[in-house]
């Protein structure tokens, strides 16, 4: 049996070949969090043909045996910051794991990543302790960061978790898509107070947010597709934008919404204000998408404040991930490629 890994194109794929894409990513994704709601494989089809994060290039690859999909994987190029880093997934279908299939996609992988002039490669979301750990630790990556994921099944909640009191002085205020203009330079400072958040050893860099990047991550999202919804806190006397958390939605995935950024301005923090605008994100979310079952959320694992809100509105956590980044140079040591 023949083994090889190539490049493949969402845009000139064929049907069979997308079926067996999807199979593999079907049966990764139950083994490693079986509680997330997954994509229909016409919903899969069409996001991947999709056109894709301006700011975030991405190569695909498959690994093939008798030409049928048994891995795949992808790398993104951050463009903005992070020009020195690709983050990578590469995964194998189950029953075909332990084979040499994983490493052989990497080895494929990593002249492109140098092409593209990165340096270190990050593995993003990996489940803490499971195959993909495991695999990546014996190649050379070092784990810098941990996260959780936390999850909310919006039906098994009382939705009396989310009435929470905006405190006095504050104003909560929401949109669906852009920032109303006479906000938007506000918005883009209440985003930067996200820039503490603990990121372990991570040589990740936060967005540096501009109104212009703010305007750019919009135009961005609906350009793929995606609803993006905010709510922020606003200090009346002030006028500044405190505290700002966003949701975003997928047409394809109708039950599903994934919690983005939440951040409380340092010097307001400990005053309710993160329960205040999440809780009121929820209560609207509810009223005007019943059909949403479950949020998505991660938090960094050191995080407690956040983690603590996310309980408290409801979220379970329901897995640990792990950030792993090495040098290029040493996992093409390790593997004895360029
Ligand atoms: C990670 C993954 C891609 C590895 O694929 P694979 O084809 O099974 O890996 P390989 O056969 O190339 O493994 C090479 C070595 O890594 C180590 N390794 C791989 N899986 C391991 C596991 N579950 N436990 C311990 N060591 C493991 C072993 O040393 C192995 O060599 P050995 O089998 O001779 O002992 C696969 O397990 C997977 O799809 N996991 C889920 C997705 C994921 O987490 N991907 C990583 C994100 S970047």
């Amino acid at each position: 049996m023949s083994m090889e890994v190539s490049l493949f194109d969402p845009l000139s794929a064929s049907e069979a070949d997308f079926a067996e894409h999807y199979e593999v990513m079907k049966a990764v994704m139950g083994l490693d969090y079986p509680e997330q709601s997954l994509p229909t494989l016409e919903a899969y089809v069409t996001q991947m043909r999709r056109h894709e994060s301006a700011s975030k290039p991405r190569d695909r690859w498959v690994a093939r045996e008798d030409g049928h999909i048994i891995g795949s994987a992808y790398a993104v190029y951050p463009e903005l910051e992070n020009r020195h880093l690709a983050t990578v997934r590469v995964i194998v279908t189950p029953t075909r794991r332990r084979q040499g299939i994983g490493t052989a996609m990497l080895r494929a992988i990593l002249p492109a990543l140098r092409d593209h002039g990165r340096t270190v490669v990050v593995g993003e979301g990996v489940k803490a302790d499971a195959s993909g750990d495991l695999w990546a630790r014996k190649l050379a990556f070092a784990r810098t960061h941990a996260w959780v994921r936390q999850i909310l099944t919006l039906p098994e909640v009382a939705p009396g978790l989310w009435q929470r009191p905006v405190p006095d002085g504050f104003r909560l205020q929401r949109w669906t898509g852009g920032a109303p203009e006479e906000l938007l330079e506000q918005y883009a400072r209440g985003r930067t107070a996200i820039l503490d958040a603990p990121i372990g050893d991570s040589a990740m860099e936060f967005a540096k947010w501009t109104p212009e990047r703010v305007r750019a991550h919009e135009a961005d999202l609906e350009a793929r597709n995606i609803e993006n919804r905010v709510v922020v806190a606003v200090h009346e006397s002030s006028g500044r934008v405190v505290g700002i958390t966003e949701l975003q939605l997928f047409a394809l995935q109708p039950d599903w919404a994934y919690q983005g950024d939440t951040a409380v301005a340092v010097d307001f923090r400990g005053h309710g204000l993160g329960l205040a605008i999440k809780g009121a994100m929820l209560r609207w979310l509810s009223a005007e998408r019943p059909a949403i079952t479950a949020i998505l959320t991660q938090t960094a694992h050191d995080n407690a404040h956040m983690i603590r809100i996310n309980h408290a509105l409801g979220f379970t956590t329901t897995a640990t991930t792990a950030e792993l980044e090495a040098e290029i140079a040493a996992v093409a040591k390790q593997l004895g490629s360029r």
